[in-house]
Order: C-alpha cells, then structure tokens, then sequence
C-alpha cells in the first residue's frame, strides 16, 4: 500500500465521533540534521521514542456537506488557538491528495502535553504524530480504510513526517529509524520503520533524564536550522558520518554494546552543536550550565565506571541516558552535582511505547 494514498470512503453527512490518543516525544542517538525537498532528511537517524513526554490529543470530527475550505478549530491546553489551528490546515491542505476527504469534515481539537510548556522538549514531535495517528484511527474507524496495522503505522509515519520531520520516528515502540540506508533494510526517507523488535534488552527501559538548563525561546527554529546546513562547509562528510553512525548505533543497540553507545551519542550531540557553531550565520546553542553537566557526566563516568551519556537536541537542555540496572546511583548524582547546584530543573523520561489510544481526555 502506498503510505500517501487514502483508500477509504466519506461517509455521509452528520456522521459524527471523537477520538483520543497520546504520543510521546523521541530523542535522537543519530542526529537529523540537514532537509531537502518534502521534508527528506538528508541522512538517516535513529532515536528512543519516550515515554512521559507526551501529547494528548482529542479530535472530533462532523462530515458535512462539501465546503469550500478545511475547517479546523483547536484548542491547546483549554485556550483557543487560531494560530496553531492554521498551522493545521496549512498541513492538510498541503497534503490534500493523502487526505481527500478534507472538505467535507470539520475538525475540532483539544490538546495539551504532559510537560511544561516551552520546556525545551520538542512538542512538535508528540503533538504532530498525536495529531496524525488519531486522522488515521478515523480513517479506519469511521472512513472504511481497510489497512493492516502496519500499513497504518507506516502511513502515520509517512504523514507525520510531513508535518514535522522528527516526528515520524515517534509512532512506533522502544527505538526507531528514519532515511534511507542501503545497509538497512526496508529504510526509506519518505517514513520511519521500527526498530522495538532487535532492542537489545538493556535500552528496553533505558532512562531519559533531560536537565532543563535555559527554557527561553529557541534562538533558531529547527527549520532555519536545517536550511543552514544547505551552506554549511562540512555537510558532505557530515551527512555521510551521519549515515554510518547509524548504521553503527543500529549495531550497538542489537548487542547492547554500552561503551560505543556513549561514544556515538555524545559524538553525535557535539558534532550537531559544532554544526550550528560553524553555519552561516553561526549558533552557540549551549548555555554555561550545558558545559557544566557535561564535564560533570564525563567526571562521573570516569570515576565510577557507569556508562551514563549525554545528548543534547539543538537547543542548551541536556538529555542523560543511563541503564536501569545503574538507576539509584545516575539519580543520586543527578540530584546532587546537578539539580541542587542549581544547573538545571529535572524532567524523568525513559524508553516507552509509542503511541496509545485513550478513553478519557482528563
Ligand atoms: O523534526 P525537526 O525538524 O524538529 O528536527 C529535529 C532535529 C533534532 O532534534 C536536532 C535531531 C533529531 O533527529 O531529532
């Protein structure tokens, strides 16, 4: 099936129903950095899908008589939000051959996330796959779209790409991978595959605890981000170190090989900030306090041996990944030489399921 082709039927008007879904955040070990065309990553990534940092999501949706334009209504967290809610159609109607049937139903959508806002936690990622997979669970619902749960996940991924790149990689359980890669099978840039069934026993419940060291407003969106690296002087060799970083990650988290986990997350992290340092024009995106935790992990790990390793998105927050087996003592340090010295403020998160769908939006 051909993730972009509805197959499905309208139904007749006043058909009528809600659906509610949460999807979390993911991180990337493998940093997508780099776009062309349709949102195409120009290399392959691999990321944990989260667990705690979430979106909810409820649509209802009215099929009506054909209109003349997409009718969206949204609202984040109890407040009405026309901006967001353009952001929507704008989605939709630059995607309108996947979704035919956009002029004769009218939205209504009510979101919020389980992390506070401007955090520093990618929302778009959570709040875009929740988006697409509740259109997707109407489409099969209510739309007679006869898809296998596969073929829908790889649609919800395909469409959730589309409106936010990274999100493509949270639909799906544990791990998964985004970008075509001769050396991994059945990859693809148009949608992310799952990893959950190869994960190495040790990530299953792999810890994410991101320190918030600065939540002020990013100093550059993701998307002027990833036009920078149009010109960067390093984007060949980057986009091909990428691809085999990957490919070696995807190694690592089949046999659980701790030692080169920590040197391609953190090599990965530094090498997307040494990116934004070295575009035009240039980006220093961590804060003292970054250089602080990360001299501390390294101090840390050296002493005691515990393969805790930092990650950084493209932005100052810290993301530190530790194995459950070394939870108590990656807390202990956390808390003491981190949070109460006043570095950042604590959000935990580990590996978790993916997307679930819920019965109550409260
Ligand atoms: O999905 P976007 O366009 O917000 O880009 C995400 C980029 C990084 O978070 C820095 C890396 C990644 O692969 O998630």
């Amino acid at each position: 099936m051909n993730p972009s082709s509805f197959q499905g039927h309208i139904p007749a008007p006043g058909t009528f129903g809600e659906v509610i879904w949460s999807s979390p955040s993911n991180i990337a070990l493998t940093k997508y950095w780099g776009k062309h065309g349709h949102q195409l990553p120009r290399n392959a990534s691999v990321s944990f899908t989260l667990s705690e940092a979430k979106t909810i999501t409820k649509v209802k949706f009215e099929f009506v008589q054909r209109m003349d334009d997409v009718h969206v209504d949204f609202w984040f967290e109890g407040e009405e939000k026309p901006d967001f809610a353009d952001r929507i159609v704008q989605f939709f109607k630059r995607n309108e051959s996947s979704f035919p049937y956009l002029k004769y139903v009218k939205w209504s959508i009510s979101s919020k996330n389980t992390f506070p806002h401007s955090s520093g936690i990618a929302s778009s990622a959570s709040a875009m796959s929740c988006l697409v997979m509740a259109v997707v669970d109407i489409e099969r619902r209510f739309m007679s779209f006869d898809m296998t749960d596969e073929e829908a996940m790889k649609r919800v991924s395909f469409l959730s790409r589309l409106a936010s790149g990274s999100a493509c990689r949270s639909v799906y359980p544990l791990a998964a991978e985004w970008g075509e890669n001769p050396q991994i099978e059945d990859s693809s840039d148009l949608y992310a595959i799952s990893f959950a069934k190869e994960l190495h026993e040790v990530f299953r419940n792999y810890h994410d605890d991101i320190l918030i060291v600065s939540d002020t407003e990013k100093q550059v969106s993701s998307s002027a981000g990833h036009q920078l690296m149009e010109d960067n002087p390093f984007a060949a060799v980057r986009f091909q170190q990428a691809n085999d970083n990957t490919v070696r990650m995807m190694e690592v988290l089949r046999t659980g090989d701790l030692t080169s986990f920590v040197e391609i997350v953190e090599s990965e992290a530094l090498t997307l900030h040494a990116l934004m340092m070295t575009s035009q024009p240039s980006y220093v995106l961590m804060r003292p306090d970054t250089l602080s935790v990360i001299e501390k992990v390294r101090a840390f790990r050296e002493k005691t041996e515990i393969p805790i390793a930092f990650t950084l998105d493209a932005g100052p927050n810290v993301h530190l990944l530790y194995p459950d087996a070394h939870a108590d003592q990656c807390r202990a340090f956390i808390q003491t030489e981190c949070v109460d010295k006043g570095l950042g403020r604590l959000i935990s998160d580990h590996v978790g399921f993916g997307p679930e769908r819920l019965s109550s939006f409260e």
